[in-house]
């Protein structure tokens, strides 16, 4: 038997990417509106008065006013194994991998550890309102299958993948051409389109894999044509210099990945930070996705990408956003965006906040080519939804006594929101704070 959901509140949903502030085109936006949700599916949005007749007589409906009800938030970039390594004391990205995250990410062996951490990071996720992640998980092919099975117990659409890495890192993380190959292949098998799941091909980094690694890698995208991609590039000045150096014949970072096949659609490229304009050219030709991650790069200290620039460019190029968990130092998207408006401010550009909020949702669909189904409250799409509240705490509620429009309630939210904000998040139509309905 279906059952009908009624969800009530103020709807907001982009359309497509905001020009200017006050670019009202952009994005549906109903006062008093309405999500009837079937089969975890959006069957109806509208005004209230509109949607509430298509609902049948055994309709549960859920009153969520004055809250803004908008898709489920998307990161486009965490390290699944790297939540006990969140605010770790480092002085640079080669010291912090080295010191911290290569040591955690060797305890990933363990199925009964990976599955763990697994338990919390979904409810850590959903508690901050973000529906779908872009993860790495360890190089233990035990590490995908835990991140998969919590997946699919849950219900999400999560993309996520086994690294690849054959060098320059302690021997339990390293496999070898042929392993990571062969587990990323059985990987592919057991869980890619199992319930929403989807699998990403992961090398690490150009410094953690081989020449022959990467022609393995390559071997694997090819074969798999229509899988998304995940690695790093041009995050740290150090890390460029030594990349460059362990591939002397390439042009320079951007390159290596180029010669590999990988720069590609759908191919996201973690951090992106210090570009040449050859690189930005050669990565607006391919389709290929620049991923901010705001937290990350100013924690680390490795540099201010230039979000407005790059898109800007005669040859846009793709931009997504992400935490970085554990590199980044917030799971929510709304201090993340906090932080990206920040870095522009240094870089003397604007970030308004319609754009701020197009980029946690229908931005991130778009770089990850799932308009279908997640980043919009469009009829169709999945369920997927999170509930905000721009006057959850004490000074919220206080500033929200003078903001007088919908772009000064986002920029409150996302400079004073965080997880107390989230009020409800809906994976396929189902409520899912964990202390809640799960
Ligand atoms: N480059 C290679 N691995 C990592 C990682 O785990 N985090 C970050 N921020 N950069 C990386
Ligand atoms: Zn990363």
């Amino acid at each position: 038997m279906t059952t009908d959901t009624l969800i009530r509140g103020r709807l907001l949903s982009f359309r497509r990417a905001p020009e200017h502030a006050g670019d009202r085109e952009s994005y549906l936006y109903e006062e008093d509106g309405a999500l009837l949700v079937r089969d975890g599916k959006i069957a109806a949005v509208g005004s209230y008065s509109d949607v509430n007749p298509k609902a049948g007589a055994e309709t549960s409906e859920i009153d969520h006013r004055p809250h803004l009800i908008l898709p489920g938030l998307i990161d486009c970039h965490v390290h699944f194994p790297q939540m006990q390594v969140i605010a770790s004391y480092a002085a640079n990205l080669l010291e912090w991998l080295n010191t911290y995250t290569f040591p955690e990410e060797c305890r990933f062996v363990e199925s009964a550890h990976a599955q763990r951490i697994a338990t919390q990071f979904f409810d850590e996720f959903l508690r901050q309102g973000t529906t779908t992640a872009v993860a790495y998980c360890s190089v233990h092919k035990a590490s995908a299958d835990a991140f998969f099975t919590e997946s699919l117990r849950r219900g999400t659409l999560m993309i996520g993948g086994k690294v690849l890495m054959d060098r320059n890192a302690p021997q339990g993380l390293l496999d070898t051409p042929q392993l990571g190959y062969d587990e990323t292949r059985a990987v592919i098998e057991q869980w890619h389109g199992k319930g929403r799941n989807h699998v990403a091909i992961t090398p690490r980094f150009a410094i953690t894999s081989t020449p022959e690694q990467m022609a393995m890698t390559q071997k694997l995208a090819e074969e798999f044509p229509d899988l998304h991609i995940q690695t790093h590039l041009s995050e740290n000045h150090d890390e460029i210099r030594y990349t460059c150096e362990l591939y002397p014949d390439a042009t320079d970072y951007t390159d290596i990945y180029s010669r590999y096949g990988l720069l590609r659609k759908k191919a996201l490229f973690g951090h992106a930070i210090h570009l040449s304009e050859r690189e930005a050219d050669a990565m607006a030709e391919s389709g290929a996705v620049a991923v901010h991650c705001p937290t990350s790069n100013l924690f680390l200290g490795s540099g201010l990408f230039p979000l407005k620039a790059i898109q800007r460019r005669e040859k846009p190029v793709t931009v997504a956003v992400a935490t970085d968990i554990g590199g980044g130092s917030s799971y929510s998207m709304l201090k993340t965006m906090d932080e990206a408006y920040k870095i522009q401010q240094l870089l003397g550009e604007r970030l308004n906040p319609l754009e701020s909020f197009y980029h946690m949702t229908l931005g991130n669909a778009v770089a990850l080519d799932l308009v279908d189904r997640i980043g919009t409250l469009d009829e169709g799409t999945d369920a997927d939804i999170v509930v905000l509240n721009a006057a959850a705490t004490p000074a919220m509620r206080l500033r929200m006594e003078t903001v007088t429009s919908l772009g000064e309630e986002l920029f409150l939210l996302q400079t004073l929101g965080d997880d107390r904000a989230v009020v409800e998040t809906y994976v396929a139509g189902k409520a899912s704070k964990p202390d809640g309905l799960m």
